[in-house]
């Protein structure tokens, strides 16, 4: 079985070293090490964490969606030899360096309530109703050093605690949902829940609809667009990507 594992992963290793470089390994002329999940490899300088995995060997299932930077799917701890740190990363977008030991975080497992956003306003009442552990916050940092999107972690959560809804909306816009910043808390709080709480809220009750939305919602409603969505829907892939890279694009 111990074999059977290790021909697969060697066949990935292969197949991925010219995707990956796109040149032979006899080219190659700089090399790192880096530990994953406790075994060395050598691979390429130069490439992202995701990339010197998928030189290594390892194939994704999980932990990798986008590989831009967007979706959080690729959240990494690493510590670099000689250097006491636990750091975070995505590993699509950081670059492997030598003497990296790294590891996946495919999930975090962090607490989500339901709730009925139309029972809800955007206050500290509603905020401490669905997520009363947001008080629990001790205030050392720690999320805000975690987070790859380099957001203020800590000062979100602290508008949230004075009910600052709108600036807890404002501070967190960039949260990609990795949450990094709920595995490193030891309050053992899901920072990232909160702020899409928070979100929900403030583009319900405190933005307001523009115009042109109001317009189109209600042209769809009337049923304007009904036979140009059935012909896309039966439409061939071709003629649907000439569509899209030929659409054009509202201005801010
Ligand atoms: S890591 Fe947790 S306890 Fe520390 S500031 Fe962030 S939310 Fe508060
Ligand atoms: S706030 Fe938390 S979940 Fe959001 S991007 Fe930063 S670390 Fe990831
Ligand atoms: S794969 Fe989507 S953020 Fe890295």
């Amino acid at each position: 079985m111990a074999d059977e594992k290790k021909n697969i992963m060697d066949e990935i290793a292969e197949a991925n070293k010219s995707v990956v470089t796109g040149i032979d390994e006899k080219d190659i002329l700089h090399w790192i090490h880096i530990s994953i999940l406790g075994k060395k490899y050598r691979v390429p300088a130069g490439l992202t964490i995701m990339q010197a995995m998928e030189f290594a060997g390892y194939r994704f299932i999980r932990s990798c969606g986008c590989r831009a930077g967007f979706c959080g799917a690729c959240t990494t701890v690493y510590r670099i030899e000689g250097d006491y740190r636990l750091k975070t990363a995505l590993a699509c977008q950081t670059r492997a360096e030598d003497g990296m030991y790294l590891v996946q975080i495919p999930f975090t497992p962090a607490q989500r309530a339901n709730y009925d956003i139309e029972q809800l306003s955007p206050s500290i009442e509603s905020l401490l109703r669905i997520y009363p552990e947001i008080l629990k916050c001790l205030g050392c940092n720690t999320c805000t050093k975690a987070c790859p999107q380099e957001i203020d972690v800590m000062e979100y959560i602290a508008c949230g605690k004075r009910g600052d809804i709108e600036k807890m909306a404002e501070i967190s816009f960039d949260c990609i949902q990795c949450g990094l910043c709920a595995i490193r808390c030891p309050a053992e709080l899901a920072q990232y829940n909160y702020a899409q709480f928070a979100r929900r809220l403030h583009g319900k009750y405190q933005l307001s609809i523009p115009e042109h939305l109001q317009k189109r919602i209600e042209e769809i409603r009337q049923g304007k667009f009904e036979s140009e969505l059935k012909r896309l829907m039966s439409a061939p892939v071709e003629e649907l990507r000439k569509i899209y890279t030929s659409r054009v694009i509202e201005k801010e």
